[in-house]
């Protein structure tokens, strides 16, 4: 049994600053701190820092894998800007050092890639570059004797923001039958038939945002005025802020409208023993609600009814146009209630909870995971690992049970949770994301650079969090990902030096260091305690 919370004092300090989001769901009793001795640690922990290095735990090593910038194809395409999710699919004939990893693009920073300063104009060429850095990469990758390379092959291509992407969907969108372009892409997931699932998550940066105020689309907040995209290129907010589905072998993408719109942090599939698919994800915003798709056909993500989490009662709602008289009387028809998923679930009883970001199921028991990261406005700083249990460990079920994992605080020494991975032993790897203003300062002083962090779930030592990689500079560990033979782990180094006000004033050189430009990348992860602990 592993324990939910490091120890009662920190239990109580939870509780007080949860919010009422999180003091509403069932708790389990705390357990008592029995933190075992330091030597009987797999390994030891690093200790927080703000150096800007990847700084590793001992017995552990990084390479470099491929870095923004690098071109990967002889069409001139390019590694993109702020790699996040990381995902491997295996190769058609199925070899098995060979496989293609998906990288999301999540954001551009003009600065790095246009060489402007926030608020300087820029022309319709720069602004195509950043739309050209943002969405995904395909890569194909094989491994040799020093780990996995990136390879040069026809696999290897880009979808961006310029892409014309078809949505799935009962009517058009906003008048159209497709978007252009996929920007904000985040975390993500893969499906059992081995599809990429990229999601938007704060689309709203580049083309505002609309609601639906007595039946009529309104404008309610314009784009970011250090984008400016929509000086060239206005397309309908609408478009943006979907589960997006690629085919890593053609390229081809789709918008899954069925899983609604909102700022989709990932799309975590569990597939049931009758081929359709249950579809978990969260919408990060502070009081953002926690999401169920059920696929209606085996094998499809196409169709099927969306639900939102009531933790309260335990209950999943659908969000259902003929259900609900309060959806009929503020939207027309159902695709309405996708497009504004985020205002229907809360009008239909969703809860809302604290920035859900990452999920994922545990591999053992199917329960899911899901990362809490924050709610500032609601005096909860650190966040939590929410655990639920769907009723008699049904992925169809409309019943669950949800309790607290984990919380971050000084008693686990982790705060503002982001992504999750399981390892092929079953123990769970942790990376965070306390926002580059708020990094090294009050309350998050002590948690130094964001982080990677180990938390063994059986044994003496489960529920501990230990701590393995300190990041550069104002950067992001995100998008953890085991190599196709769970032998090590991908990792991103999102957005080094973000910080920065000039090219001659940078808070980053990583990974190059010297007087160099930072650069996000991916890196492999492995070592002697790497294998100690896959093996
Ligand atoms: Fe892009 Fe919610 O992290
Ligand atoms: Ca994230
Ligand atoms: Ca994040």
């Amino acid at each position: 049994m592993f324990h939910e919370l490091n120890s009662r004092r920190e239990f109580l300090k939870f509780m007080g600053a949860s919010g009422a989001s999180l003091s509403t769901l069932s708790l389990l009793s705390c357990t008592k701190n029995t933190t075992p001795s330091r030597t009987s640690l797999p390994f030891a922990p690093l200790k927080p820092n703000r150096e800007d290095q990847l700084n590793l735990a001992q017995g552990f090593s990084y390479d470099l894998m491929i870095q923004w910038g690098e071109k990967i194809n002889d069409r001139g395409e390019l590694f993109g800007f702020n790699n996040d999710y990381l995902a491997t699919v295996p190769m058609p004939l199925k070899n098995k050092n060979e496989a293609i990893l998906w990288a999301n693009h999540e954001y551009f920073n003009s600065l790095f890639i246009n060489g402007l300063k926030r608020g300087e104009s820029k022309n319709k060429k720069q602004i195509l570059k950043e739309m050209k850095s943002v969405g995904g990469s395909l890569l194909k990758i094989k491994k040799g004797t020093k780990g996995w390379k990136v390879i040069p092959s026809d696999y290897n291509r880009r979808v961006d923001g310029t892409s014309k992407i078809p949505f799935v969907s009962s009517r058009p969108i906003a008048g159209s039958k497709y978007a252009i372009g996929t920007s904000a892409n985040c975390a993500g997931g893969v499906t059992p038939w081995n599809t990429i699932l990229t999601c938007e998550e704060n689309y709203d940066y580049n083309y505002g945002e609309v609601d639906m105020i007595n039946k009529k689309r309104t404008l309610v907040k314009e784009s970011v005025q250090d984008s400016q995209w929509e000086k060239y290129f206005k397309y309908p907010p609408e478009h943006y802020g979907w589960v997006v589905e690629v085919n890593p072998y053609t390229g081809k993408a789709k918008k899954l409208t069925g899983i609604g719109r909102y700022a989709h942090e990932c799309a975590t599939v569990r597939q049931a023993a009758d081929g359709r698919c249950v579809v978990y994800s969260g919408d990060d915003k502070n009081d953002g609600c926690l999401y169920k798709f059920i696929a209606d056909k085996p094998n499809s993500l196409e169709s099927g009814q969306l639900y939102v989490a009531d933790t309260q009662k335990g209950r999943w709602i659908p969000l259902d146009y003929k259900k609900h008289k309060v959806l009929q009387k503020h939207y027309n028809d159902q695709t309405d209630v996708l497009v504004y998923a985020r205002k229907a679930a809360i009008q239909i009883g969703g809860t809302p909870l604290d920035r859900p970001e990452d999920i994922e199921i545990n591999p053992k028991d199917q329960a899911v995971f899901v990362s809490l990261s924050n709610n500032k406005p609601k005096g909860n700083y650190h966040g939590s690992i929410l655990k639920l249990e769907e009723k008699d460990n049904n992925p169809f079920a409309l019943e669950f049970r949800a309790r607290v994992f984990l919380a971050g605080g000084q008693g686990t020494m982790f705060s503002c949770p982001d992504n999750l991975a399981f390892d092929r032993k079953g123990n769970l790897w942790l990376t965070c994301d306390i926002s580059g203003g708020a990094m090294n300062k009050g309350t998050y002083k002590s948690f130094g650079n964001n982080g990677l962090y180990y938390i063994p779930m059986s044994g003496p030592e489960a529920g501990m969090v230990l701590q393995v990689a300190s990041a550069p500079n104002d950067a992001e560990l995100t998008g953890p990902c085991f190599a196709p033979d769970g032998r090590s782990l991908f990792l991103s180094v999102q957005h080094p030096g973000e910080r920065s006000k000039s090219l001659n004033d940078l808070t980053s050189h990583w990974p190059k260091g010297g007087p160099s430009t930072p650069k996000p990348a991916v890196v492999e992860i492995k070592g002697p305690t790497m294998d100690k602990l896959l093996s």
